[in-house]
């Protein structure tokens, strides 16, 4: 029977780079996918970047461009390296579109309606100066166990102690430098426990692993508490219904975004996203996730769905964290590598087959041994898979005009290989690739000794023996297209390679039987190559080279954090268009209404200017009457809240009660240019 799947990977963050952990998981979903499409299945796989929160609005600030440029920018990147990775989305999408706006406030307001979002007012930490709430993480300060200090808001990396920020002996914004305060502010909530009865029947209803559910287990016995859905603005998001300047945390509308990314894929190729949606619709919905994000998945997610009146997901598969030869990716070792680290220097198709020998259906962490990966690889691939194709190509073409043989030289080994077809479809299905493997190159074995036992090479010395040669060397060839056939989800690109030289259509886990008979195959060209070992040194030489320059530009943002980055450069032209005068301060007075602009009536020696300068934090107006200070006359005037604006003082500073007017020496005459 035909299954419908909707099949998932987490939203990767739109504020970095893929880097190799991040692949354990693409990768993964993606050999699934292709598997199911080969089996003949309608599966559908999506994806997007997840462009909401706090940091990709801070990071973008401090770039100086805006959150849509920068998830912009970082969306073309993941798709690149995405696409070489041969991982192939059928969409990709963002969290931050048209489509995951409706759904968003459509699963919002459904649990609203049904009673599940409560509003209640908290108090949380505050930064007067930047005039936001801070996250956590951008609280810093010294520990209250160990006394280590800029440590992070919630934990101490020194001592491993957590703690609230309030905890934190003399805090700091990381954003601004200034000393947060607390602030209350009214945030809507969703009520998980509401669904608790439902979300223990459903945890223990086969959809999670058994590691899981247990680990679920745990979760409910602690309590099921309210959860925080809101944020206060300045925040990178979307509104909230009826609640101005209140937005979605960046977690409500990231999950929403499989659904976003499913719906913008259904209205651009006509499948029925209703159908694949409703509560008791019988296509699949299945999410691969890590390990570090059960939580949303299992408990939030289905309560959202069930909450909203959507069908639940048959299957959430988490797995565990990459390590990097049995270490967490380190920057300094080299082992943080990125995607892109990469590809400049290896085959994507060597990771591919690394990860799928690895893997399993657990949660257990995986480890890419640098050494053990490059001798897998050309032991594996090179050695046994590739090895089978090459030296059997070579007769045939040469001897035979690349015609097989009409007959199977040795059908009960022909028979050994594809009656596994469906053992291993089996261990495919259930995720476990590294059994998988293991069987596949066990037959591959059995190819080689099978050339090396009937010695065709030996046979082809003797007179009239080249049909007798010829099907050895066919068997061979057929017994390497099983093997390709199996390994296609795993190595969709040399797999491709091998149809071109196969001379066939696309091979399918159906016709796998079927061997090729008295068929022409092209020249064979090299497959793969060796991994040499300088090419595992350059990649980690490079992903130190990246560190060296990160670290680089983050000495430079701390040695400067409170002064913004240099704006594009202008030419000598622009420049000297501007209009710099000595202006005395005829009249300084407050705005009724204004927070932090002062009306200033500048003498410029042939007339007067008015301007609305944002120096009220520190001058008193009295203070500035009769001063110098430098202004630009030619700016185009501006209509403001309070009136026109004709010019614009220059002050420095880093803001507040530190910021000063421009006051030039005495002699400076009003009128005067500045040069
Ligand atoms: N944006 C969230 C997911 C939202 S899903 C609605 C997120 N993003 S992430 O970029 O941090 O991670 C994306 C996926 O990659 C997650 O499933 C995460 O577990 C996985 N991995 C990130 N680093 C990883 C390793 N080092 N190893 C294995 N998987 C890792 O979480
Ligand atoms: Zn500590």
């Amino acid at each position: 029977m035909q299954r419908k799947i909707l099949v998932t990977s987490a939203l990767p963050y739109a504020n970095g780079s893929i880097h190799l952990g991040h692949l354990v998981e693409y990768i993964q979903t993606d050999i699934w996918v292709r598997f199911q499409k080969m089996r003949g299945h309608e599966c559908h796989y999506v994806c997007a970047d997840d462009a909401h929160g706090t940091p990709i609005m801070l990071r973008a600030q401090n770039q100086g461009i805006t959150p849509e440029e920068l998830i912009a920018g970082v969306k073309q990147e993941h798709e690149a390296d995405f696409a070489e990775f041969n991982i192939a989305f059928d969409n990709f999408h963002s969290t931050h579109s048209p489509e995951n706006e409706a759904l968003a406030s459509q699963v919002y307001l459904a649990n609203r309606e049904a009673g599940h979002i409560t509003t209640r007012t908290i108090s949380q930490a505050y930064d007067p100066e930047k005039e936001m709430f801070l996250p956590d993480r951008f609280i810093r300060g010294e520990c209250p166990k160990c006394h280590a200090q800029d440590q992070y808001g919630d934990n101490c990396e020194a001592c491993g102690a957590t703690y609230d920020p309030t905890d934190l002996i003399n805090p700091v914004s990381a954003v601004s430098g200034a000393t947060p305060i607390t602030k209350d502010s009214e945030h809507h909530f969703f009520k998980l426990g509401d669904f608790e009865e439902s979300l223990k029947t459903w945890t223990r209803g086969g959809h999670l692993q058994s590691e899981v559910s247990h680990k679920l287990d745990e979760w409910f016995e602690s309590g099921l508490r309210d959860w925080d859905i809101s944020r206060d603005a300045p925040y990178f998001g979307f509104e909230i219904p009826d609640a101005p300047n209140k937005f979605f945390y960046v977690w409500l509308d990231a999950p929403i975004g499989y659904l976003a990314s499913f719906k913008n894929y259904c209205d651009r190729t006509g499948v029925d996203f209703d159908e694949f949606m409703k509560p008791d619709s019988t296509a699949e919905m299945i999410h691969f996730i890590g390990k570090d994000i059960i939580y949303f998945h299992a408990l939030f997610w289905p309560a959202m769905l069930q909450g909203a009146g959507f069908r639940l997901p048959n299957s959430i598969f988490a797995h565990g964290f990459l390590t990097v030869d049995g270490k967490k990716m380190s920057k300094s070792r080299g082992t943080f590598i990125k995607a892109r680290t990469y590809l400049d220097h290896l085959n994507p198709e060597y990771l591919r087959y690394y990860y799928a020998a690895k893997l399993g259906s657990g949660i257990d962490d995986i480890d890419l041994n640098l050494e053990d990966f490059q001798s897998r690889i050309n032991s594996d691939l090179v050695g046994k898979l590739v090895n089978i194709a090459s030296r059997c190509a070579g007769y045939i073409s040469k001897k035979c005009d690349g015609k097989l043989s009409a007959t199977l030289a040795d059908s009960a080994l022909f028979e050994e290989f594809t009656s596994q077809a469906d053992t291993i479809a089996e261990k495919m299905e259930n995720r476990e690739f590294g059994h998988a493997m293991r069987d596949i190159m066990a037959l591959a074995d059995k190819a080689n000794q099978y050339i090396d036992d009937m010695k065709p090479w030996a046979l082809a010395k003797e007179e009239g023996k080249q049909q007798e040669v010829n099907a050895i060397y066919s068997m061979g060839i057929n017994l390497f297209r099983v093997l390709a056939t199996y390994l296609k989800p795993v190595l969709p690109k040399t797999v491709e390679q091998a149809e071109a030289f196969l001379n066939i259509e696309p091979l399918t886990w159906a016709d796998i039987a079927t061997p090729l008979l008295g068929h022409e195959i092209n020249k064979f060209k090299p497959l793969m190559t060796r991994i040499e070992a300088d090419k595992i040194e350059a990649i980690q030489d490079a992903s130190k080279e990246t560190l060296k320059a990160e670290q680089a530009v983050a000495v430079k943002q701390e040695v400067t954090s409170d002064i913004e980055p240099i704006a594009p450069e202008i030419s000598f032209d622009d420049f000297s268009k501007i209009d710099l005068r000595i202006a005395k301060i005829a009249n300084a007075e407050h705005v009724e209404g204004a927070k932090k602009l002062l009306k200033l009536t500048l003498d410029i020696g042939n007339g007067k200017m008015q301007v609305f300068a944002g120096i009220k934090s520190a001058y008193n107006p009295e203070d500035l009457v009769g001063k110098l200070t430098v202004m630009v006359a030619n700016l185009a005037p501006r209509k403001m809240k309070f009136g026109l604006s004709e010019g614009m003082v220059l002050a420095a500073g880093p803001g507040g009660k530190d910021l000063f007017i421009l006051n030039p020496d005495d002699g400076a005459q009003p009128g005067m240019r500045v040069k």
